[in-house]
């Protein structure tokens, strides 16, 4: 006979990248931490290039416990976590990261306060009585802090650390969240607390936040912005996607560059109307696509040989845009003459629509390694 199969009771999902030598440490340290458990550790790679796919391999020889999902062409930690939890069927996730700042000694206390029944989200927090954070530089220290006090207020969370990397649920308040995430950037737990339909009782238990084993931090200049973009989404409601209102500011911009040079070419260059207007167009669709590639799809930036092609699909998808509108304004006009202020709008929005809808496909699709 078959021995019965268990369904492990807790997925650990560990989104890595570039953690090669965080590896074993960590499986060590979760075997010693969950002795008594029913667990799995799902690690979600996002094609790191120094071997930590084949490290987790290894040590998965030793340890069946291990499972990967390996990405290509994708970035973030939202998004890994939330594939991570998608891929396994464990009733209870927990989000940990590689490189030990996050004690694996912690993670019974947080399935007990689950199991007990009168907890759904049980959070590692820095910042409740007996939690500390790493000797970070000023500035890191006090990003933090503005951070976490911004989400407390702008989204009313009562966590004292809404922006912690590490916590665990259950899957029904997981699925309660899933189809609502903004999933941009790191701060997944933000974003699933404030997509819930209603508040789910959280219990914070407190984290020594330790120093990073080996390797260095993923976190850069973009993850201010996607902080901001997430806060934006979480504000403005799942039916105006921040994505949409970016692109359509990039494009009021380049109304405003469009002017200038216009202004330029005629006035400075001393060009004729038609190749101002025509150089004038060349560099607001230019300056459109540089902000759109970093600002708007920044998640999925084209970079290299592939920033002239994106810039070539751009400008091509703006000209049908421009004809779009052109057609839309004169069917308008052709029912009602009087309107054109109206005719001009809807021409505009038509655009807009269009520029942003088929831009997003096939400019910055999703899934394109750059
Ligand atoms: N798959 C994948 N894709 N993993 C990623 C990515 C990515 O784009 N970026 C980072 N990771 C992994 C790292 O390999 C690591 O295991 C984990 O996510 C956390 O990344 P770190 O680079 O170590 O982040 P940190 O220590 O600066 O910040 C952490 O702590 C903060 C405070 O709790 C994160 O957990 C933050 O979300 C958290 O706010
Ligand atoms: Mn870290």
């Amino acid at each position: 006979m078959l021995p019965k199969p268990c369904l492990p009771e807790l997925c650990i999902v560990i989104p890595v990248l570039n953690e090669r030598d965080n590896i074993v440490p960590l499986v060590v340290a979760l075997q010693a931490a969950l002795s008594g458990i029913l667990w799995e550790a799902l690690f979600v790679d996002d094609d790191s290039q120094d071997g930590t796919r084949e490290a987790i391999a290894a040590a998965a020889l030793e340890e069946p416990r291990l499972r990967l999902l390996h990405r290509i062409g994708r970035r973030g930690l939202a998004s890994a976590f939330v594939e991570g939890a998608q891929a396994s069927m464990a009733p209870v996730i927990a989000a940990m990261d590689a490189d030990l700042q996050h004690d694996p000694g912690l993670l019974p206390q947080m399935l007990a306060a689950i199991r007990s029944c009168g907890c759904d989200v049980a959070v590692g927090s820095r910042y409740v009585a007996g939690g500390s954070i790493v000797d970070w530089d000023g500035g890191r220290a006090a990003m933090s802090h503005l951070a976490t006090r911004l989400a407390r207020r702008l989204l009313r969370s009562p966590l004292h650390d809404p922006l912690s990397g590490y916590f665990m649920l259950r899957r029904s308040v997981f699925e309660l969240a899933v189809r609502r995430l903004s999933c941009i950037g790191f701060k997944i737990l933000l974003d699933i607390l404030s997509s819930l339909p209603h508040p789910v009782r959280v219990r914070e238990l407190p984290l020594a936040f330790a120093p990073r084993l080996a390797g260095h931090s993923k976190l850069g200049g973009g993850t201010v912005r996607d902080f901001g973009l997430l806060l934006a989404e979480k504000l403005l409601g799942p039916r105006l996607p921040v994505r949409l209102v970016l692109f359509a500011l990039v494009g009021l911009g380049g109304l405003g560059v469009h002017g200038l040079a216009l202004y330029l070419a005629k006035n400075w260059l001393e060009l004729p109307f038609l190749n101002a207007q025509l150089m004038a167009t060349a560099i607001a669709i230019g300056s459109n696509f540089l902000l759109n590639n970093y600002l708007t799809f920044a998640d999925r930036p084209r970079t290299g040989w592939n920033l002239l092609s994106g810039l070539l699909m751009f400008g091509l998808v703006c000209s049908v845009g421009a004809l779009n509108n052109l057609g839309v304004a004169s069917l308008l006009l052709a029912s009602e003459p009087q309107a054109w202020g109206l005719a001009g709008l809807a021409g505009g929005a038509m655009s807009l629509m269009w520029n942003y809808a088929v831009g997003s496909a096939l400019v910055w699709p999703v899934a394109r390694a750059t």
